[in-house]
């Protein structure tokens, strides 16, 4: 293993700035003199990720995770030591500098490590593969016609995918590479030949196909996946199929990867969501026809780590187009519980039977796609329609095993945010009250909770009770953030002046007030997510918002709402009082004043009993 030349480790962190190293990964907000975004590290959803580019260290509070540039690409792209920092070199287009072995010994500089290794193989590679498409002989004139005719995509498109053509010949390959300075392990490793005798290498593994290279994400070519032609050659007597993948290599593992990623993640925002369709030639007739937000898996089961990486883009959600017929359906259901887990919100569009992405824009252009688009449901109203296709006459049982088949992803969920939203919809849709719905959810989860924690968020619980009893404005809330229709009436009812906004749920609760009186109608949680400034106040938010409402108190929060603006409405009072009171003191026997101040008292006085009364709007 080739070293590094002494210092270069500190030169080549000196050349860059973190704010670059990290950027592209995380959207980075100015924060005093550092920056501040979601940790790529956790699926949070307030930000605790701090950048300090002159101190050249980051440190992530809700990981523990600290470092510097290196560790950083270490651990997002998943590198070793050196790996990450050829990778910084590379990227910031900074020379290697490796140390003279043995003193003088002129070595040439060849010393890079394999995964680099296989990464240039694979860019030098799919460039040949790109030329044969463009040779004179039939075998390429068949497959551009192939392209541009069969399947009519453009020249264009070819070029800007690498597209190519692996010819027939198996040992075509072999002999142009043998011409470069690649080591025989590294070809080995490729994935790109069979195993060979002894100190050879083997045939060809793609022969006769169409090359569509696969990137990871940041655009490395790591993999191909080969789509059979005319005159691919079939395996022996067997029929070859249609499609051929490189096997898994150090640089290719299928379920850390999503095709079209390093694209669709420049156009991908928190306003737009993935599209993610079956095969590679749909992601790309998708892009070509506009809709960039494209992925694809690689023609394997989508796996969590797939939906980790789309979560990692913060997109607004991911929609998935997944052929019509029954696998398709199948598959789906699987989709769901991994997006439920990772915190992705998904829907679900309906393909014609027997139709792909491909065909639906080719025969019905970008509006037939988009309208497909446009109709596709939310991932919790598609799997109960999958379900429950006869929803109105379906027996309190079958949503009864409906909701068990939700209840063991939605266990997995980490945000109690998410996890509300979803038991309301489940609620809404299958018309089952919620506290019943919530109650079944815990009895579920209590029974799969390990007997060693089951006591621990009981005493969290009581913690939280008895400070919640202890500042009004906190009970208020917490009634608020539990029952929508209390918002309005408060809004309308409370007297801002009466919130005392010290407390961190005071100043939560005047926030979401104001608010809900400028909007007219109560807020989602995204909404009242928005209006948080700060730590302290999301983390008081989340307490309130996971706790749990007693089941005492559900079906009470108009009487105990009532008792809080009470409370409110005569301490404002009390405190108007004191200060009338200290007023009189303070006046001189000026009698105009004195007399003013006592008919003010007795008038607070008299409006003790004239509390504002909340009542539900309808
Ligand atoms: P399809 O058979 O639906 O292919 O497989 P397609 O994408 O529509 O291909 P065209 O349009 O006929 O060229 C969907 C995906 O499943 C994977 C591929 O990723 C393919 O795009 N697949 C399919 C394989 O990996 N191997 C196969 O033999 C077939
Ligand atoms: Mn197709």
């Amino acid at each position: 293993m080739p070293r590094l030349a002494e210092g270069f480790v500190n030169e080549l962190k000196g050349r860059i700035d973190l704010y670059d190293v990290v950027s592209p990964y995380v959207q980075l907000k100015k924060s005093g003199s550092s920056w501040v975004g979601l940790s790529p590290f956790s699926q949070e959803k307030s930000p605790s990720f701090y950048v300090h580019p002159d101190k050249g260290f980051f440190k992530c509070f809700s990981s523990g995770e600290g470092g510097d540039a290196i560790s950083f690409i270490q651990k997002i792209e998943n590198l070793e030591f050196t790996e990450a920092i050829e990778f910084l070199a590379q990227r910031f287009s900074i020379p290697l500098q490796y140390s003279e072995e043995n003193g003088s010994s002129a070595k040439p500089a060849v010393s890079r490590s394999l995964k680099s290794d296989l990464y240039e193989l694979h860019k030098l590679v799919a460039e040949w593969f790109h030329q044969r498409l463009f040779d004179e002989d039939q075998e390429a004139q068949s497959t551009r016609k192939y392209w541009l005719e069969d399947r009519g995509f453009s020249l264009e498109t070819a070029k800007e995918f690498l597209i190519g053509y692996a010819p027939v010949d198996r040992f075509a390959l072999g002999k142009y590479l043998n011409t470069r300075n690649f080591s025989l392990p590294v070809l080995k490793k490729s994935g790109l030949f069979r195993e060979g005798k002894g100190k050879e290498l083997g045939p060809a593994v793609f022969t006769g196909r169409l090359m569509i290279p696969i990137c990871d994400k940041i655009g490395r070519i790591c993999a191909f996946t080969a789509r059979k032609l005319e005159q691919t050659p079939e395996w022996g007597d067997r029929k070859s199929p249609k499609y051929v993948n490189s096997p898994e290599t150090p640089i290719f593992e299928k379920g850390n990867l999503l095709f079209n990623l390093h694209l669709a993640n420049k156009e991908i925002s928190e306003e737009s969501e993935f599209l993610l369709v079956e095969g590679q030639l749909d992601a790309i007739r998708c892009w070509d026809m506009g809709f960039r937000t494209v992925v694809a898996p690689q023609g394997t089961a989508f796996k969590d780590s797939q939906a980790l990486l789309l979560y990692r883009s913060k997109p607004k959600g991911v929609v998935c187009l997944l052929d019509g017929d029954n696998a398709g359906q199948k598959a789906a259901l699987s989709y769901v519980s991994i997006f439920l887990k990772s915190g992705l919100d998904a829907r679900f569009a309906e393909l014609p039977e027997g139709s792909d992405p491909d065909q639906i824009l080719i025969e019905g252009g970008k509006g037939a796609m988009q309208r497909i688009i446009d109709q596709a449901r939310p991932m919790i109203e598609y799997v109960i329609r999958q379900k429950l296709p006869d929803l109105s006459t379906a027996s309190p049982k079958q949503k009864e095993t409906t909701c068990q088949w939700f209840f063991s992803s939605l266990a997995e969920i980490d945000s109690r945010i998410a996890l509300e939203g979803y038991l309301e919809q489940l609620s809404r849709l299958l018309g089952v009250p919620i506290d019943a719905l919530k109650s079944d959810f815990l009895k579920f989860r209590r029974n799969r909770t390990p007997a060693y924690r089951k006591n621990a968020p009981e005493k969290e619980n009581q913690s939280d009770e008895s400070d919640r009893l202890t500042i009004v404005e906190e009970d208020l809330l917490f009634l608020l953030l539990h029952d929508d229709r209390l918002a309005s009436p408060l809004a309308n009812t409370l007297d801002m002046s009466w919130v005392d906004t010290r407390p961190v749920s005071g100043r939560i609760l005047a926030k979401i007030l104001s608010e809900t009186h400028a909007e007219g109608t109560h807020l989602t949680r995204a909404q009242i997510e928005d209006l948080l400034e700060d730590d302290e106040e999301r983390r008081t938010y989340h307490r309130l918002a996971i706790q749990e409402m007693d089941q005492k108190e559900t079906g009470l929060s108009l009487r105990l709402a009532r008792q809080c603006v009470n409370v409110l409405f005569l301490r404002s009072l009390k405190q108007r009082e004191d200060f009338v009171f200290s007023q009189l003191k303070g006046a001189d026997n000026d009698s105009d004043t004195l007399k003013k101040l006592s008919q003010e008292l007795r008038s607070i006085r008299k409006q003790r009993s004239q509390a504002p009364l909340l009542e539900f709007t309808n």
